[in-house]
C-alpha cells in the first residue's frame, strides 16, 4: 500500500506528526491497511510467532541476569535459576518451552503458506525472508541449547559441530573454527553465549522487520489465493474484499493470544519437559566430556532433518552426503515459489494429486521426525518380530525406513514442476468465499 503522508495537526499528536511520521502510520499499516475479509484460523500463527519472540527475547533478558556463560558454573548458575531466583523456574520454563512453542507456531505459519500458496508471485521475497528467518531460529535454538551445559547440550553440540568437518576441503578448519577449540569447551560456551544473546537475536529481529515490510507491500494473501487488490471501490480504491486491519484483525488475533496462553500455561504449570520432547532428562546432569551418552538426539524440532542426515550413508567414508541432504532438506523450501507450476495457489482449488503428494510430504516429514528421536536400532530391539524381511539387517531397519521417506521428502519437491502443472485445478472465483 503506497504511504500516505497524514498528518495531525493539533495537541499531542501535532507535535509529534511534526517530527514523527506516526499518525499517518497507524494508518497505513493499521487503520487503513486493508486485509482479506476471509482470514481463518490458519492466520493466527503470524501473530503469535511474534508474541512468541517477544516472550522469548523478555524471558531470556532476565535469564541473562542470573546466568553465568562459563563452562565451571554454567550448570550450577540454571540450577540456581530454577531453585533460588524468585520466579527464576517460570521464567526458565517460559523460555525452553517458549523455544518448542515458536517451532510448532512457526511451523504451522509455514504450512498455511504451504496450502494456500503464499509463497507464489507477488510473496516470493515475504517467504523468502521467512526462510532466512527459520534458518536463524534453527541456529538460535542450536546455540541456547549449549548453554545449561548439561550432557545432551555438550554432546549434541559435539555430534553437529563435528558435522561440519565433513565439508570437503575447509571442513576440519571450519568446526575448529566455530568450536574455538579442539573440541567442545569454554570457549566455546562463550561464543555460542555471544551468538545466542546478541547476534542471532539482532539478525532475526531485523530479518522480521524486513518480513512484515514486504507483507504491507503485496498485501496478504488468503485461503482462497485470490488478489483482492485486483478488485477495488472506483471511488475509495479499497479493495472490495479487503477490511480494515484494526480494529478487525487486531481483536482476532487476541482470541488466538488468549487461546495460545492457556495452552501455554497448562504447559508450563504440568508438563514443562513434556515427556523429554521439550527438555531432555540427560540434560539434568551436567556436562561429561569423558561419558558419551548411550543415545544422543536432537530435540524434537531438528529431528526429521538429524533423521535425513542419518538415512544418507557415507560415501568413501565421508559423511558429506548426509551432511549435504540434511542441509538441502531445510534450503530447499526457498526454491517452492519456483517449484510450483499451477495455475491456482489455495490448496481449495487444486486437484487430488497435489493433495496426495502433499499428504505424503506430510507422513514423510513426521516420520522422520519420530525416527530421529529414537536410535537406529530401535527396532532391531524387538525381537523377531519380523523374520520375513529378514535380509535387512534387524539394526538397519529404521535407517532403511528412514531412506524411503527421506527419498518421499525430496520427491515432493523435486518432482513438483511435473504434478502441479498435471493437476486438475477448479475455477477459481472472482472474489474470496468463506
Ligand atoms: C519469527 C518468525 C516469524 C514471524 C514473527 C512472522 C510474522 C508474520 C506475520 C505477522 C505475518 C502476517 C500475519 C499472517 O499472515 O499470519 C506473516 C505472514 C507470512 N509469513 Fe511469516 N513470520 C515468521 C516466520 C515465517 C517463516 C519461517 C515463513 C516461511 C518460511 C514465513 C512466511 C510467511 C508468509 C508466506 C506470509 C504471508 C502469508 C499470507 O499472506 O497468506 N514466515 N508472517
Amino acid at each position: 500500500m503506497a504511504d500516505k503522508k497524514i498528518q495531525s495537526t493539533t495537541g499531542l499528536m501535532g507535535w509529534i506528526d511534526a517530527r514523527f511520521p506516526l499518525t499517518s502510520n497507524i494508518k497505513n499499516h493499521l487503520t487503513e491497511y486493508y486485509a482479506p475479509k476471509n482470514f481463518n484460523f490458519w492466520y493466527f500463527f503470524g501473530s503469535l510467532a511474534m508474541l512468541v519472540l517477544v516472550m522469548q527475547i523478555a524471558t531470556g533478558i532476565f535469564l541473562t541476569m542470573h546466568y553465568k556463560p562459563d563452562a565451571e558454573q554454567a550448570f550450577a548458575s540454571v540450577e540456581y535459576i530454577m531453585r533460588d531466583v524468585f520466579g527464576g523456574n517460570i521464567i526458565r520454563y517460559m523460555h525452553s518451552t517458549g523455544a518448542s512453542m515458536f517451532f510448532i507456531v512457526v511451523y504451522l505459519h509455514m504450512f498455511r503458506g504451504v496450502i494456500y500458496g503464499s509463497y507464489r508471485n507477488p510473496r516470493e521475497l515475504l517467504w523468502l525472508f521467512g526462510v532466512a528467518i527459520f534458518l536463524c531460529l534453527m541456529g538460535e535454538a542450536f546455540f541456547g541449547y549449549l548453554l545449561p551445559w548439561g550432557q545432551m547440550s555438550y554432546w549434541g553440540a559435539q555430534v553437529i559441530v563435528n558435522l561440519f568437518s565433513a565439508i570437503p576441503f575447509i571442513g576440519p578448519d571450519l568446526s575448529e573454527w566455530l568450536r574455538g577449540d579442539y573440541l567442545v569447551s569454554d570457549a566455546t560456551l562463550n561464543r555460542f553465549f555471544a551468538f545466542h544473546v546478541i547476534a542471532l537475536p539482532l539478525v532475526l529481529l531485523g530479518l522480521v522487520a524486513a518480513h512484515l515490510i514486504a507483507l504491507h507491500e503485496v498485501g496478504s494473501n488468503n485461503p482462497d489465493g485470490v488478489e483482492i487488490k485486483a478488485k477495488k471501490d472506483k471511488k475509495t480504491g479499497i479493495p472490495l474484499d479487503g477490511i480494515p486491519f484494526h480494529p478487525y484483525y487486531t481483536v482476532k488475533d487476541m482470541v488466538g493470544v488468549v487461546v495460545f496462553l492457556i495452552v501455554f500455561a497448562v504447559i508450563i504449570c504440568f508438563a514443562p519437559e513434556m515427556g523429554g520432547y521439550f527438555l531432555e532428562a540427560n540434560n539434568f546432569v551436567p556436562a561429561n566430556p569423558m561419558v558419551t551418552p548411550a543415545h544422543i538426539a536432537p530435540v524434537w524440532y531438528f529431528t526429521p532433518y538429524y533423521s535425513i542426515l542419518r538415512a544418507v550413508p557415507p560415501v568413501m567414508n565421508s559423511q558429506f552426503p548426509g551432511v549435504a541432504a540434511m542441509g538441502l532438506s531445510v534450503m530447499v523450501f526457498a526454491l517452492l515459489p519456483w517449484l510450483d507450476r499451477s495455475p491456482v495457489k489455495s490448496i481449495r482449488y487444486r486437484g487430488t494429486l497435489y493433495k496426495k503428494w502433499l499428504a505424503l510430504f506430510l507422513v514423510s516429514f513426521f516420520v522422520l521426525g519420530y525416527l530421529g528421536t529414537v536410535p537406529t536400532n530401535v527396532w532391531g530391539q524387538l525381537g523377531d518380530w519380523s523374520n520375513g524381511i529378514a535380509i535387512i539387517d534387524t539394526k538397519e531397519r529404521a535407517t532403511w525406513v528412514a531412506r524411503i521417506f527421506t527419498a518421499i521428502y525430496f520427491a515432493f519437491f523435486i518432482l513438483m514442476p511435473w504434478y502441479t502443472a498435471k493437476d486438475k485445478t477448479l475455477a477459481v472465483p472472482e472474489r474470496v468465499t468463506y
